[in-house]
């Protein structure tokens, strides 16, 4: 796909494009997207979440073929786990259940075993992400979802059973608490299972009533101060609810929660276009993140601000390195400077390319193209 002909400067839609030939050539022929080919600790894995919004930048870019074979690797993965996955429900529902030690893990590797390194397992945000992100694909490609629906109604188990604990959030940090950006992707995740038709009417059912009872909790003890909040009870803000007023439309960016929420991100963790991922973050030094700018940017459009989305995309182009990669973030405005050097030690220099980066502005090209067209169309109309 060429990006809609509007006043999109070249240099964004060449960035769009090589960025997607760099997710397809990195991607792994069994469908799983590498979170980092290079970075010591990412690599030889896939993450659900990187990988859901990777396949959403891809399918929104019209690469069809390799978001569906990350969709295909998805269901082969929670295929082979089906076992574990119903001995999980099956203690949750009788009220014994399982301790965390025994969920999901967070990352796979490409033949989809869980690897031998140790990391911070149970966090279930990716299995309603990846839900979410065949939701938009079949919606917008006009695609049957049969192929994948046993892996769907496994995944819609797994989250209607296990929603309400505590796990690790998308930093892969605060095991003790349930974050309210994990809770907006189990939502979605949920949402789009529905729509996609093909649940059965106790799994439809059953997932109806756990995304109202999210929803609901979201709007109650999710918010702090008229925004939403980092975990349930807290009151500061995450950069990644950006996603559940943007890209994931779970809080609509134009409702009141959605606009404050913007507006806690803007005032509280960004800095010129550059976003933080949360004020006391010391990862690397805590520095700024452009996939959290195109985050941010892509809730900016769905909230009327279609200027403030492209100075936030240029910010996350101009954080490419000379041969065209994207960090997972960049060394500015760092907010614990003295933290950078033990995590180059430990893991050696930032993730670069970051595949969720370049998907992350390719999908904010997208949706700021888009919007660009319908407001000529709607201005000509006029
Ligand atoms: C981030 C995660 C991400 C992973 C792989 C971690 O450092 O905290 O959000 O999924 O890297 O990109």
């Amino acid at each position: 796909m060429t990006l809609p002909q509007t006043d999109q400067p070249r240099s964004i839609a060449e960035f769009a494009e090589s960025s997607a030939d760099l997710i397809e050539r990195l991607q792994h022929a069994g469908g799983a997207y590498p979170a980092s080919p290079s970075f010591s600790a990412y690599a030889g894995y896939s993450w659900f979440r990187d990988g859901a919004f990777i396949a959403d930048g891809m399918s929104s870019y019209g690469r069809i073929g390799s978001a569906e074979r990350f969709f295909d690797w998805c269901s082969v993965v929670l295929d082979a786990r089906s076992g574990q996955l119903e001995a999980i429900v099956a203690a949750a529902r009788a009220g014994h259940p399982l301790p965390d030690a025994a969920m999901l893990p967070t990352r796979f590797m490409f033949d989809g075993t869980a690897g031998d390194d140790e990391w911070w397992d149970f966090q279930l945000d990716g299995y309603g992400t990846w839900l979410w992100a065949v939701g938009e694909h079949a919606r917008r490609h006009g695609t049957d979802a049969a192929r994948w629906s046993r892996a769907i109604g496994l995944s819609v188990d797994y989250l209607v059973s296990s929603w309400r604990r505590p796990c690790f959030d998308w930093w892969e940090e605060h095991a003790m608490h349930v974050h309210v950006s994990t809770l907006g992707c189990i939502a979605a995740g949920l949402r789009e299972a529905i729509a996609l038709g093909v649940l059965d009417a106790g799994r439809e059912a059953a997932a109806a009533d756990a995304e109202a009872a999210i929803l609901e909790l979201m709007h109650t003890d999710g918010l702090a101060d008229g925004h939403l909040s980092k975990w349930l009870g807290s009151r500061a803000v995450d950069a990644s609810l950006a996603s559940v007023v943007g890209l994931l439309g779970v809080v609509p960016g134009d409702s009141e929660p959605g606009r404050a929420t913007i507006a806690a991100i803007e005032r509280e963790l960004t800095v010129d276009g550059g976003v933080h991922r949360y004020v006391d973050d010391t990862f690397y030094g805590g520095g700024q993140w452009p996939l959290l700018s195109c985050m941010l940017g892509i809730a900016e459009v769905r909230s009327g601000n279609r200027d403030r989305a492209r100075e936030l995309l240029d910010w996350a182009v101009a954080t490419a390195g000379a041969d065209g990669a994207l960090p997972e973030q960049v060394g500015r405005h760092l907010l614990a400077p003295e933290r950078v050097d033990e995590w180059v030690e430990r893991w050696g220099p930032v993730a670069q390319p970051l595949l969720w980066s370049h998907a992350m502005v390719i999908r904010l090209a997208v949706e700021l193209a888009t919007a660009d067209a319908g407001a000529s169309e709607a201005e000509a109309r006029a």
